[in-house]
């Protein structure tokens, strides 16, 4: 089975610009694509900011950041990267037809025995797999947002994902030093299934005025010992990305703890989607909260 040398991150968003670090930091030579090349460019300084960082912590040798850095590169140009690419992982918005479409024209273009993979949150891994003529080549790397920082890496199994592409995924997942659960696909797998549910339950209450946000995260915080709260993770996530979520989760499962909270629906139509706008649950400024947005109080 060829090792894998060259990556494409399709996405250079929230997940894709940290994806793209970690690949590159594992000695892959990587490639950071989206439509648009102002997110490029934002998603490659992200990447130097990371890596800066962790030399200033001292967690990262200089020499490392630099070798990483020049193993990453930007582009537009999805067909031209893929065409010479070991591995894509795709990092692209929670819609299925938009992963399908992308899925379809990688297959076409991606060299024979290249790993295909998706970082969905939801979507199942087997209806993205039918859209191309290699289902046993695609699986789901569902990493977590920090992705430099956060250990676990979801690896979802199609029904059609063969045992050699599992093998690769988890080989893959201890090069770039995650620790891998593998999960049969179902909706949520079993990271969002959970996470949403709470978080949606979090959003109800807030909305019903049991609790200030920042009261019912440190109930879950100091009471349940979660690193964080589930109001500044839904921020932390994205409001727009968590709304597309529980929509898909709930016309899957239709149980009503996936139905998208009223006030979750309000956040994402006033653009208050969490900390990349500056508000959602909470005003953000420097990646830090500095209170609670005044548009969650009716
Ligand atoms: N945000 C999180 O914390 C998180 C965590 C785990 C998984 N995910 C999943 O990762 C995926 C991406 O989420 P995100 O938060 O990074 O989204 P995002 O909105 O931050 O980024 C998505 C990027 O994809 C680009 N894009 C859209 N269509 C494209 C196309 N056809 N080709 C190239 N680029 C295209 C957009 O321009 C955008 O920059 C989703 O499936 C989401 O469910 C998100």
């Amino acid at each position: 089975m060829k090792s894998i040398d060259t990556a494409v991150v399709v996405g250079a968003g929230t997940m894709g610009h940290g994806i793209a670090q970690v690949l590159a930091m594992a000695g892959i030579a990587t490639t950071l694509v989206d439509v648009d090349d102002a997110v490029v460019q934002r998603g490659l300084a992200r990447v130097k900011e990371n890596l800066d960082k962790g030399v200033d912590k001292k967690k990262l040798e200089p020499a490392a950041r630099d070798a990483a850095g020049a193993r990453l590169r930007g582009s537009t140009a999805m067909a031209e990267a893929l065409a010479t690419a070991d591995l894509l992982i795709e990092a692209i918005p929670e819609r299925m037809e938009w992963k399908r479409k992308l899925f379809t024209d990688a297959d076409a273009v991606m060299p024979a025995g290249a790993l295909l993979a998706s970082n969905t949150s939801s979507l199942s891994i087997t209806a993205i797999a039918r859209s191309t003529k290699r289902p046993e080549d695609v699986v789901g790397l569902h990493f977590f947002n920090p992705v430099h920082l956060m250990k676990l890496l979801e690896i979802v199994k199609g029904t059609l994902t063969s045992p050699a592409t599992l093998q690769r995924a988890q080989d893959l997942a201890t090069r770039l030093g995650k620790t891998a659960i593998v999960v049969n696909d179902a909706p949520g797998f079993a990271t969002s299934r959970l996470g949403i549910c709470l978080g949606n339950e979090a959003m109800r209450m807030l909305e019903e005025g049991v609790a200030s946000a920042s009261d019912i995260d440190q109930a879950m915080k100091l009471g349940y010992g979660h690193p964080m709260g589930p109001l500044a993770l839904s921020d932390l996530v994205g409001l727009d990305v968590r709304m597309n979520i529980t929509e898909g989760l709930f016309a899957e499962l239709g149980t009503d703890g996936f139905r998208a909270p009223r006030l979750l629906k309000r956040l994402v139509t006033l653009g208050d989607v969490g900390q990349k706008s500056g508000r959602g649950f909470y005003v953000w400024e420097n990646g830090e909260t500095v209170g609670e947005n005044p548009a969650t109080r009716r």
